[in-house]
This record gives structure tokens, C-alpha cells and sequence, in this order.
């Protein structure tokens, strides 16, 4: 087969601040939501303090990244490093580590692909307004996002405002909601802060546009596809609902700046309507992002789920992939394999999604995120991690599908870069091409060891893409 990788295509490998830089509160860092998520779990697994301690060894990082040949590194920058109780002053240290980061990562080659805001919150924001449910947290998400565009504008062209908002919100600790017990009061905040962070990414793709020449910006989107468990015609109704209640009312609401009609509706019959202003509008509808960043994993199935009665319509059941009365039930697809995390391996499942973006949008797509979660052995200062050559082979033979099949495809980034603070369980579960020898209690000697995949990889980025 030829090679049909574009020349300039984005090869890369992504990560995220609260999951590799630890020195969770030096040099000015304040408390974030995820600091404090993760400290709720520190007995028992590692948690933000020091993580990969990138924040200390971004140079040998970066060393490695061009060693590896990328052409991109998607990071995100800590909102809580910068403005450290999230709209007071400005950190000019948390400014200082960016730049040098960014201006590494330039010197290198390597294009940076910025996030602002990837689950960590300034947890003094949380404090004050309950986090994204008031319109404070909103003008100071865009105040951050100005601040970012005016202090990195200069050598930054690519930006996410949020990392995943269609995740964030299905996940109570993510958007701080810890003891209310009221499902009806939980989808009401979820609701309002759901719309909040949607007005604060218009804001940041419309500043954006103004203060930076050239600037690409787009929303990075947890991708949801979802097979019917049968062909009974309401099975295949709850797979689509599935994927319109997981992704499309949020996609749709950046790309037309409204929701579309079944999210009003539920909105609605749930009585949850966000507060939403008529001043909003234009911001919303004027708001247009350059790309769609894809975060894919897995794929899931769907059945209907009728209410019943003791759930009426809309009320949901479970967080990441919660079912809803009246449209669907979530569950495993039993004619895949599925990693020891329980998320179902399928390549196939990427190329539709990545068919489904474009063809509703007609944006260029990048993948931000594509990786296997695994505890990986170290044996004789190695890591044989073949199963991840092979999960990562047949996701980029997809993209090569997809392109084939028409998609505009700007680049790729597995995760992720190096081993991780996963964002639920701890350092076990390891994603990247550099093996960091810690565990979840014992910081070791926090060695990079490149393993398998990175020489594999270095080779696909190398031949373009071009897969042995
Ligand atoms: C994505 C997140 O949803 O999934 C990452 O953007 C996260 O932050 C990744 O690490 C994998 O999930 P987990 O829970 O295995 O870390």
C-alpha cells in the first residue's frame, strides 16, 4: 500500500500537566481539581505530586521527543500554575517553565499543540463559585486563555480550550460535586456548567482568532462510537442517541453555537434548563473552530433502556458511560477484545469515527489521544511492549483508511508521550512510549527507559507513516 500520509502530517505524542510535570505546589502552583482528586486516592495509588516529574526533567524530555523524531507534542498547560487561585495574579514562574518548555520544544523542531485546560481546575475557583457552574469561572477561564495567547501567542499556533468537556462532565469529582446525593440537582449543575464551559470555549476560539495571526484552534472531543446490540429498530435508536447525548450535542453546539433539538428537549422534560443569556448567542454562533481534535479509545454497545417506574426519562445511571431511561443502556461489545482495563480494542471503530467527524463538520481532524493502558514489565532495563506496536499499528492503519476514504487528517498523537499518572488509576496503568521506572509507592530512580514501541514508533514517523 502507499503512502498516503500527508507530507507535512503532525506526528506526534501527547500528555497532560497534572499527569507528568508533579512539584504540584512549587514555585507559586496552586491547587487544582485534580491535585485534589488525586490526593482523595494517595493511599493507595500514586497521585499529582510528583508524578513524572517532567517539571524537573523537561529537558531530557524533550530530548527524547526529538530523539523519537516528533513533529508535535500535545501538553497542556496548568491553569494553576499560571494564575495560581485561577483569576488573581499572574505566576510569572509558571509563565517562566512554559516558555522554556516552548522554546525547547521550538529549538527542537517540534511544533507545540497547547491545551489550557485538561480536569485541572484551580481548586480556589471551586472554593468561590463552585467551579464551572458560575459565569466567574467562565471570565476567568477567558482572562487565562488571553493571558496564554498573549505570553505564547508569538510561538504557539495550535490550541484546545478544554480538554474533553464531553468526559469532564459525566465524571462527578471532575467537575467538584463530592457529597450531593439529588440526581436531579447533580444533572442541573452538570447542565449549567456543561453550557458555561461551552460559552468559555467560544470566548477562547474567538480571542484566539483576534490576538493570534494564523492561530488553529479546536475542541478535543472523547470520541463515542456506538454499536447497536441488536438490529431491533430501538436498539439501533439508543446506539445514535448513545453517540448524540456522549459527543454530538457538545460538537454541535461549537459548530452551529446551539444544541441541537433531542438535547433541548431533554434539557426540558429533565426541568434542568442551563441559565443561558441572549448576549451569548452571537459569542456561540460566531465562535468557529479550525479543527476537531479526536480522542479515541474504545467503542462501546447500546440497547433501549424504557423507563420504568422509578426512573423517569432522563435520569441517568453510572459516569463515564452512563445509561439514560427512555433512550439507552450501555455495554461491552462482546465480539471484541478488551484490554485488562475493560476498554474494547477496535481499530475498525476509529476509522468510522473519524468518517463520522468529517463528514458532519467538514473539519480537518488530529488525533490528540490513542493509546494502550497496560502494566508494562521492566526486564533487564527493557520494556517488549509488542501488544502496544500492535494496538498502535492498527490505529494508524485506520487513519490511512480514513484518509483513503476521503477524511482530512492533520496529524496523529498516541498517548502517551512517557508513562503517566493515569487519570483514575495510578502509575500501574502505563501508556507511554517511555517507560518511567516508578511505582505507585516507590519513586525509584525515575529512569526514562525507551521501550519497543518508541523504536517502532521513531520508525513509523521516520517512513511517514509508512507501517512495516
Ligand atoms: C483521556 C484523558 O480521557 O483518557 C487522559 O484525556 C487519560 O487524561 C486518558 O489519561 C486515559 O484514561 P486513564 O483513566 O486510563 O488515564
Amino acid at each position: 500500500m502507499g503512502n498516503v500520509f500527508p507530507e507535512n502530517f503532525l506526528w506526534g505524542a501527547s500528555s497532560s500537566a497534572f499527569q507528568i510535570e508533579g512539584a504540584w505546589d512549587e514555585d507559586g502552583k496552586g491547587l487544582t481539581v485534580a491535585d485534589y482528586n488525586s490526593f482523595r486516592k494517595s493511599h493507595i495509588q500514586a497521585d499529582t505530586k510528583v508524578a513524572s516529574d517532567f517539571y524537573h526533567n523537561y529537558e531530557e524530555d524533550i530530548d527524547l521527543m526529538k530523539e523519537l523524531g516528533m513533529k508535535t507534542y500535545r501538553f497542556s498547560l496548568s491553569w494553576a500554575r499560571i494564575i495560581p487561585d485561577g483569576e488573581g495574579e499572574v505566576n510569572r514562574k509558571g509563565i517562566e517553565f512554559y516558555n522554556k518548555v516552548i522554546n525547547k520544544l521550538i529549538k527542537n523542531g517540534i511544533e507545540p499543540f497547547v491545551t489550557l485546560y485538561h480536569f485541572d481546575l484551580p481548586f480556589a475557583l471551586v472554593e468561590k463559585y463552585n467551579g464551572w457552574e458560575s459565569r466567574k469561572t467562565v471570565e476567568a477561564f477567558h482572562r487565562y486563555a488571553k493571558i496564554c495567547f498573549k505570553e505564547f501567542g508569538d510561538r504557539v499556533k495550535y490550541w484546545q480550550p478544554h480538554n474533553e468537556q464531553n468526559l469532564i462532565v459525566r465524571i462527578e469529582e471532575r467537575i467538584n460535586i463530592y457529597d450531593e446525593e439529588d440526581k436531579w440537582k447533580i444533572d442541573k449543575m452538570r447542565a449549567q456548567m456543561d453550557y458555561n464551559m461551552c460559552l468559555a470555549h467560544a470566548l477562547a476560539v474567538n480571542s484566539c482568532h483576534e490576538m493570534i495571526e494564523g492561530s488553529k484552534i479546536g475542541a478535543a472531543v472523547s470520541s463515542s462510537v456506538t454499536y447497536p446490540m441488536t438490529c431491533k429498530p430501538e436498539d439501533v435508536y439508543a446506539a445514535r442517541m448513545n453517540d448524540n447525548f456522549k459527543v454530538y450535542y457538545m460538537l454541535d453546539m461549537h459548530y452551529y453555537g446551539e444544541y441541537p433539538g433531542y438535547y433541548i428537549k431533554y434539557l426540558k422534560e429533565r426541568n434542568i434548563m442551563p441559565y443561558m443569556k441572549d448576549e451569548d448567542k452571537p459569542i456561540l454562533k460566531s465562535a468557529k473552530m479550525d479543527f476537531i481534535a479526536v480522542n479515541y479509545y474504545r467503542t462501546n454497545c447500546a440497547e433501549a433502556l424504557p423507563v420504568d417506574e422509578t426512573h423517569e426519562f432522563g435520569v441517568r445511571e453510572g459516569s463515564v458511560d452512563f445509561n439514560m431511561y427512555g433512550l439507552f443502556k450501555m455495554s461491552m461489545n462482546p465480539r471484541l477484545k478488551a484490554t485488562e482495563y475493560g476498554a474494547s480494542i477496535d481499530p475498525s471503530g476509529l476509522r468510522v469515527a473519524l468518517n463520522e467527524y468529517w463528514q458532519r463538520y467538514h473539519l480537518p481532524l488530529i488525533i490528540t489521544e490513542n493509546g494502550l493502558g497496560t502494566p508494562d514489565i521492566l526486564e533487564d532495563g527493557k520494556v517488549h511492549d509488542s501488544y502496544r506496536i500492535d494496538y498502535l499499528r492498527n490505529h494508524i492503519k485506520a487513519c490511512e483508511l480514513a484518509i483513503e476514504d476521503g477524511v482530512e487528517m492533520l496529524g496523529y498523537c498516541p498517548w502517551s508521550f512517557m508513562d503517566l499518572l493515569s487519570s483514575a488509576q495510578g502509575f500501574k496503568k502505563r501508556y507511554g512510549l517511555v517507560y518511567v521506572n516508578r511505582t505507585d509507592d516507590d519513586l525509584l530512580d525515575m529512569k526514562r527507559i525507551k521501550k519497543d514501541s518508541f523504536y517502532w514508533y521513531q520508525k513509523v514517523i521516520a517512513n511517514n507513516g509508512k507501517l512495516d
